[in-house]
């Protein structure tokens, strides 16, 4: 088992866990199977699985970040958490779950404004294609709203991604919703969470045949 104390680390993960697993643990409580997209250090995972003991929890990520998760699995191991699958939203499929199993729900955290728009595109083209009628894609980060900033903290938070990726950036929760639709995907509840973050849920709806 690695030493904890020396495993990467992101103080904002220690910061929003225990905020993010409580909404999960209330929109969670019917699924089972869940994607994790861009787990980045882990440390999310680590700590989830183990306090939602009914789901199993596939982590995934770019194949450069998969030794930093593995090190954070290693170090809290969990029978409900699953080594990360390679992942890169450039690609068209979601990996497939090594239990043969189809997700219920996919989650992820601070990715959206970290990648280009054309790939939160394909995130919910991709989640809405693999997840069942009232499977959950479930996004945790900062949003604009009305086309405004929610915060100065924010603001300077963009700039600063911008700065460093013309195509980065905090998206307008609006065109996230339109986006969605478009994927049959509905706007469900919505958490305010510390430090001027959000939680949106959006859930898949039954399509009638005649759009199929
Ligand atoms: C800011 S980090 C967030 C990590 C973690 N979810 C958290 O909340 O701390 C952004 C994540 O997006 C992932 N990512 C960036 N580009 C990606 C892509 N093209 N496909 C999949 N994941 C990507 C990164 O590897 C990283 O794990």
């Amino acid at each position: 088992m690695q030493d904890a104390g020396r495993l990467p680390f992101s103080q904002a993960c220690e910061n929003n866990k225990d905020a993010i697993l409580k909404v999960l643990q209330q929109e969670l409580q019917e699924y089972t199977h869940v994607l994790e997209v861009g787990s980045g250090t882990g440390q999310h995972s680590a700590y989830f699985a183990p306090n939602l003991p009914h789901l199993q929890w596939q982590t995934s990520d770019v194949i450069d970040n998969h030794h930093i998760i593995k090190a954070w699995h290693n170090a809290y191991p969990t029978s409900n958490l699953y080594a990360p699958l390679t992942f890169d939203l450039r690609t068209d499929a979601l990996p497939k779950s090594v239990t043969g199993k189809l997700y219920d729900a996919v989650f992820t955290a601070n990715t959206l404004h970290i990648i280009a728009w054309s790939l939160v595109e394909n995130l919910f083209k991709l989640a809405a294609e693999a997840l069942p009628t009232n499977g959950k894609l479930i996004i945790y980060g900062p949003f604009n709203e009305n086309g405004h900033y929610t915060s100065a903290s924010n603001q300077s938070f963009d700039l600063s991604l911008r700065q460093r990726d013309p195509s980065s950036g905090i998206r307008n929760k609006e065109d996230i919703i339109i986006l969605a639709k478009q994927h049959h995907l509905t706007l469900g509840n919505q958490y305010q969470m510390p430090a001027n973050n959000q939680i949106l849920i959006f859930k898949k709806i039954k399509r009638l045949r005649a759009e199929e």
